[in-house]
C-alpha cells in the first residue's frame, strides 16, 4: 500500500503536498517523506519516522520549497520502519522516487545496478527504481523514455512518481497494479493513490489504467498507455466535496461512521425497488441478461469484506436455494479453483483496490464465470471498472481503518444482490417482497440500536485490562462473530478469536476461565436453544459471558452472564447487519479505554494495495 501524491504547478507545492498525505495516511503511517525541485533546480527532500505530522513539523522547523514535487506515507514492506527507508528514495542528487508497490526482482537489480557502482542506503526496493532511472538518464535519455525503460525492467506491482533536477518543470508517474489518478487543475497538474488526496485542488480526475505513465508539467499532462502510445482518457468531475473526510466534531473517525450507519444503509438501499421487490437494474445494464444464468456465486474478498460474504453464502443459500462459497482471495487466487456451469464470481471490496481481491478478479475472467460482479464502495476503483455486474454500497467515504459503515452496508447490498440471484432460483415473489420490507427497515433498526452505547461502554469497563476475548455465534451471527473479535484485535489489541459456539467443545472451551470475557450474538432463530446450551458450557467453566440477545429469547442477566438486549425482535436477513452495531461500538470503547489509536491502528492500512 502506502500512499503517493505528485504536484507540478507555479506555487510552492508543499502545502498541497502535505495535505495530500494526510488525506492519504490511511494507506500507511509508518513514515513520510517529501521532495521537491527548488527554486534553483537543485532536489531537496525531508523524511521522518511517524506520522505525517512529524514531516510536517520537520518542514515547520527546516522549510524549503518547490513548484514541482513528491510525496510519500508508508506501510513498510521491504525494510523496516527507519528515516534511511522513507521515502522520497534518491539516487544522489539527480532523481527522486516515491512508490507503493512491490519491485519482485529487486535483488537482481540492485546486484546488476552495484556492479555498476550504485551505492545504496536503504533495505527498500525503491531505492532500485531511483538508480535505475538515473542509469537510464546518464545514457542520455529523458526523464520520460528513462521512467519508460526502467518499469520495462520491473516485476511486481507497483505506481511510482519520479522527479530530476535535469528537468525542473517535469514529473513522471506510472502504474501497474497500484491505483493512481491524474488530477487536472487550473495551470497545474497532480497525481496520487486516491482523489480524495487531491479534492482541496481540483474536482477533475482521469482515472489512469493499468499500465499508463504520465507525463506532466504545470501546463500538460501526457498520458502513455502500455504500447507507447499516447491516449486520451476522459475526465471525469468528482462528486466528493472536500470536507466529507472531516470528523464532524466526534472524537474518532470510526465512531463517526458508527453514527453513520443509518443514513448509509438508507442510500444504499434508496431507489433501488419498485414495487416492494429489488431491481436488477442496480446492477448495472447486462444484469437482465446475465443473472437469469446464474446457478450458484463464488464469493471472494478480504478482511471484513470477507466477513461480509460470509453472511452472504446464508442469504443465497437459505433464503434463495443457490449455491455459494467463500474464501480468501489470497488463497483463492492460488488455487485453480473449478466453477461449475452456471457460476457468477463476485468480489467484495470496500476500495476495489486490495490487490489479491483484484487479482481474484482478473483470474476470473478467464476461468468460465457466467460473469463477474462486484460489490464496493468507490465508483473509480479498478474494480469497479474491471467487472460486468456492479453494485455500489454509497456508504461515503471511511477513513477509520477499522471497518464499519462499509461492513453494515455491504452486507445491506449483499441482501439485495442475494434477492436478485434467487429470484431466478427457489426465491418467490411473495418471500422477495417480505425480505425487501425487512431490509428496508434496517436503517430505523440500526439508529435504535446505536442507542446501546451506554451499555457498550459499561462492557468496556471489563473488557479493557484483558488480554484474551472469545466470541460466539451460529449459523449467520458466527460471522458477525468474526467481525465482533476482529475489530476488538485491530483497535484494542486484545487478541480475541470467534468460534462457532458449536466448535467450542472441540477446543476452544479449554481457554475458558474468568479472565476471558465471552461474547456470545444471540438473536432468536432456530438455533438459539443449541446457542443457550453453548453459553451453559462456558458457565459451567467459571467463563463470564457478555450476551447481545433478542428480546424474544428469554436470556437474562445473572451473575456470571450480563445480558443487553436488542432493542426490538430482529429478524433473520436483519440481524447480521444489526448485532454487528454494538460491536462495533464495543471494540471503539475498549480502544479508548485502553488508550490506543482508534483510526490508525498499529501495523495496519485501510487499503492493502500489495499481496
Ligand atoms: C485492509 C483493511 C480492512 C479491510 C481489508 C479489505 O486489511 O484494514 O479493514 O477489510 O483491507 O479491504 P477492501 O477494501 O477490499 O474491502
Amino acid at each position: 500500500m502506502c500512499g503517493i501524491v505528485g504536484a507540478a504547478a507555479r506555487r510552492d507545492v508543499v502545502p498541497v503536498l502535505i495535505e495530500g498525505l494526510r488525506r492519504l495516511e490511511y494507506r500507511g503511517y509508518d513514515s513520510a517523506g517529501l521532495a521537491v525541485i527548488d527554486e534553483h533546480s537543485r532536489l531537496v527532500s525531508a523524511r521522518a519516522v511517524g506520522k505525517v505530522a512529524a514531516l510536517a513539523d520537520r518542514l515547520d522547523a527546516e522549510p524549503f520549497a518547490g513548484q514541482v514535487g513528491a510525496a510519500h506515507t508508508r506501510w513498510a514492506t521491504h525494510g523496516g520502519v527507519s528515516e534511511a527507508n522513507a521515502h522520497p528514495q534518491r539516487s544522489g542528487d539527480n532523481v527522486a522516487v516515491v512508490h507503493n508497490g512491490i519491485i519482485e526482482n529487486y535483488e537482481s537489480l540492485r546486484e546488476v545496478l552495484e556492479g555498476k557502482g550504485y551505492g545504496f542506503h536503504s533495505q527498500t526496493d525503491t531505492e532500485v527504481i531511483a538508480h535505475l532511472i538515473d542509469s537510464h538518464l546518464q545514457t542520455g535519455l529523458g526523464l520520460r523514455e528513462a521512467v519508460r525503460t526502467s518499469l520495462g525492467e520491473l516485476d511486481g506491482a507497483y505506481a511510482i512518481v519520479a522527479v530530476t533536477p535535469d528537468e525542473p518543470t517535469r514529473l513522471v508517474a506510472a502504474r501497474r497494479g497500484s491505483p493512481l489518478v491524474l488530477g487536472v487543475g487550473n495551470g497545474e497538474h497532480f497525481v496520487a493513490s486516491d482523489a480524495a488526496a487531491l479534492l482541496p485542488v481540483t474536482r477533475h480526475f482521469v482515472f489512469l489504467e493499468e499500465g499508463d505513465l504520465v507525463d506532466l508539467t504545470a501546463d500538460s499532462a501526457e498520458v502513455i498507455d502500455l504500447q507507447g502510445t499516447t491516449v486520451t482518457r476522459p475526465v471525469v468531475e468528482s462528486s466528493l466535496s472536500a470536507d466529507a473526510a472531516d470528523k464532524g466534531g466526534y472524537r474518532h473517525y470510526m465512531l463517526k461512521e458508527i453514527f453513520e450507519q443509518p443514513k448509509a444503509l438508507g442510500d444504499t438501499l434508496s431507489e433501488r425497488f419498485a414495487h416492494g421487490r429489488p431491481l436488477e437494474a442496480v446492477l448495472g445494464p447486462d444484469a437482465a441478461e446475465l443473472l437469469p444464468q446464474v446457478r450458484g456465486v463464488h464469493i471472494v474478498a478480504c478482511g471484513t469484506s470477507y466477513h461480509a460474504g460470509l453472511v452472504a453464502r446464508y442469504y443465497l443459500e437459505q433464503g434463495g436455494g443457490v449455491p455459494c462459497t467463500v474464501e480468501v482471495a489470497s488463497e483463492y487466487r492460488y488455487r485453480d479453483p473449478v466453477v461449475p456451469p452456471g457460476t457468477l464470481f463476485l468480489a467484495i471490496s470496500q476500495s476495489g483496490e486490495t490487490a489479491d481481491t483484484l487479482a481474484a478478479l482478473r483470474f476470473a475472467r478467464g476461468s468460465g464465470y457466467v460473469a463477474t460482479a462486484a460489490i464496493c464502495n468507490v465508483p473509480e476503483s479498478s474494480l469497479v471498472r474491471e467487472s460486468d455486474l456492479v453494485l455500489m454500497t454509497r456508504a461515503g467515504p471511511e477513513i477509520g481503518v477499522a471497518s464499519t459503515k462499509a461492513f453494515t452496508t455491504q452486507l445491506a447490498a449483499l441482501g439485495l444482490f442475494g434477492m436478485l440471484v434467487a429470484r431466478h432460483n427457489r426465491l418467490d415473489a411473495r418471500m422477495e417482497k417480505l425480505y425487501a420490507r425487512q431490509l428496508l427497515h434496517v436503517p430505523a433498526q440500526v439508529e435504535k440500536t446505536l442507542q446501546l452505547e451506554s451499555a457498550m461502554i459499561k462492557w468496556a469497563e471489563w473488557f479493557a485490562d484483558k488480554h484474551h476475548a472469545l466470541f460466539l455465534g451460529r449459523g449467520p451471527s458466527f460471522p458477525v462473530a468474526l467481525e465482533g473479535a476482529l475489530k476488538l484485535k485491530e483497535i484494542s489489541y486484545i487478541h480475541a478469536e470467534a468460534y462457532p459456539a458449536g466448535e467450542l467443545k472441540h477446543g476452544p472451551l479449554a481457554l475458558v476461565d474468568a479472565d476471558m470475557p465471552v461474547v456470545a450474538v444471540a438473536p432468536n432463530n432456530r438455533l438459539i436453544e443449541k446457542l443457550k446450551s453453548n453459553l451453559q458450557e462456558v458457565r459451567a467453566r467459571g467463563g463470564q459471558l457478555f450476551v447481545l440477545a433478542d428480546p424474544d429469547t428469554g436470556i437474562r442477566s445473572e451473575p456470571g452472564i450480563e445480558v443487553v438486549t436488542m432493542p426490538e425482535h430482529i429478524e433473520a436477513l436483519q440481524a447480521p447487519l444489526v448485532y454487528t452495531v454494538p460491536l462495533q461500538l464495543l471494540a471503539y470503547h475498549v480502544a479508548v479505554a485502553r488508550g490506543t489509536d482508534v483510526d490508525q491502528p498499529r501495523n495496519l492500512a485501510k487499503s492493502v494495495t500489495v499481496e
